[in-house]
């Protein structure tokens, strides 16, 4: 079959990188993708949040499935566009994704189905949610309520801290995602991420990990997208799994069958576990980026069959083949990042690597320019390992990271270190 993946990060690099390694993969295309793709699949060109310019690629390249990598075209609805004109997608409605796109309307469907999360509460003026926070006190959780490109939340560790949220959100600092601002309830405990498939009937999860967000060694510094995971997350044990897909996760994916919007596509559960007990952060509607990269190193050439079995209604019948693996993978982000970063440096040494299904540095803001790679964002490259236990999947993370020749960019030593 002909797969076209949406997207141009890491996280697209990743799942191309494991649908290739299918025999049911043909023709491969990634619309735009990056230069770090180019042996895998065709780069396309391609408005990917038009619904239209990408059912035209796919009626000109007989696509047989699309698989939808970021947030942004999920929002536009080209999910939606693509069913309508009967392309098999990967990747929820417009209405599901708004799971993501709202925290107050994820926040509503959980109090419909009893899902355990933080205390909250909406506004859309500045005065109420001052004296709430008032009344509330520190720590208090201030989020706009739309998507902001993940920096619209601010864990707040005073009253001061958590108003001056409320004054920058309302003060336009967020545009029109900060319209509305959700306030919750701070809770403590240990954040973990669970992945599952819905089918808009059906789950099935494959996978968990946890993430570093902040960008200095012992998490410390400002939060960024992402500066490395790993898979499995030790804390999500097989227990408090079971009971967020019975508490969370299940009656999550019927309250949205029950609303007429099914989600189909990834679901992507943040979760907060405390004292054996896990409550609901947030829910993406993608893949985490660079979770993605650690779960596709474990599951390879079976992630089609995956996505497959989920596009088309059938993971009733599906099951996961599990290894009894580890992934670790370590961001290379551009000096200066997550504040301004230099653009254009050059990266040497990529094509020296040794790279196989257990080594792999996936591409996420790379290119070419005058026959050298040249780092174009802020997360650049993930250098991915894959081991039979945490430590070798880390050892050989950072044995690739190692040899990066890249003076223009930085990477943290410690990605992996509460599990290790
Ligand atoms: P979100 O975009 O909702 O995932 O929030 C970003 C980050 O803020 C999360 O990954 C948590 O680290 C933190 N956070 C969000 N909500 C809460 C909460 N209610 N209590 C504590 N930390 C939170
Ligand atoms: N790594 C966090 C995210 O993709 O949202």
């Amino acid at each position: 079959m002909n797969i076209l993946i949406l997207g141009s990060g890491g996280r697209e690099h990743a799942l191309a990188w494991a649908i290739r390694q299918n025999p049911k993969c043909d023709r491969l295309f990634v619309a735009p993708g990056n230069v770090g793709m180019e042996s895998l699949a065709r780069l396309a060109e391609l408005d990917i949040l038009s619904g239209s310019a990408v059912i035209g690629f796919c009626e000109e390249n007989a696509i047989d499935l699309v698989v939808v990598g970021p947030e942004a075209p999920l929002a536009a609805g080209v999910a939606d566009d693509l069913r309508a004109a009967g392309i098999l997608v990967f990747g929820p409605s417009k209405a599901a994704a708004m799971l993501e796109a709202s925290k107050s309307f994820t926040k509503e469907v959980c109090d419909a189905c009893g899902a355990p999360t933080a205390a909250w509460a909406r506004f859309d003026t500045a005065e109420p949610a001052r004296t709430y926070i008032r009344e509330k006190g520190a720590p208090i959780v201030i989020k706009a309520d739309g998507l902001a490109a993940g920096k619209g939340v601010t864990v707040a560790m005073s009253e001061a801290e958590a108003i001056a949220a409320i004054d920058d959100a309302f003060g336009g600092a967020f545009g029109a995602a900060g319209a509305e601002v959700v306030i919750e309830e701070f809770m403590a405990g240990e954040e973990a991420s669970f992945f599952i498939l819905c089918d808009g009937t059906d789950c099935l999860p494959i996978g968990t990990a946890q993430d570093h967000k902040r960008v200095g060694d012992g998490d410390t510094g400002p939060n960024t997208g992402g500066m490395g995971a790993y898979s499995p997350a030790p804390v999500l044990s097989q227990a408090i799994q079971d009971e967020v897909m019975a508490q969370i996760v299940r009656p999550t994916v019927a309250e949205m069958a029950r609303r007429g919007t099914p989600f189909q596509g990834i679901l992507y559960a943040g979760l907060m576990i405390e004292n054996g007990h896990a409550r609901l952060v947030e829910y993406n509607v993608r893949f985490g980026d660079p979770e993605c990269q650690v779960l596709m190193m474990r599951l390879g050439a079976q992630a089609l069959d995956l996505i497959l079995a989920c596009a088309e209604g059938r993971l009733a019948e599906t099951a996961v083949t599990w290894a009894d693996d580890h992934a670790l993978t370590v961001v290379l982000a551009a000096n200066g990042y997550p504040g301004t970063y230099e653009k254009g440096t050059e990266i040497r040494g990529l094509d020296q690597l040794a790279e196989d299904s257990s080594h792999m540095v996936f591409h996420a803001g790379t290119a070419v320019k005058d026959g050298q790679i040249i780092a174009t964002g802020g997360r650049v490259l993930a250098a991915t390992g894959r081991g039979a236990s945490l430590a070798e999947a880390h050892e050989r993370a950072y044995r690739l990271a190692d040899a990066i020749d890249w003076p223009g960019g930085f990477y943290r030593r410690d990605i992996g270190w509460r599990a290790l």
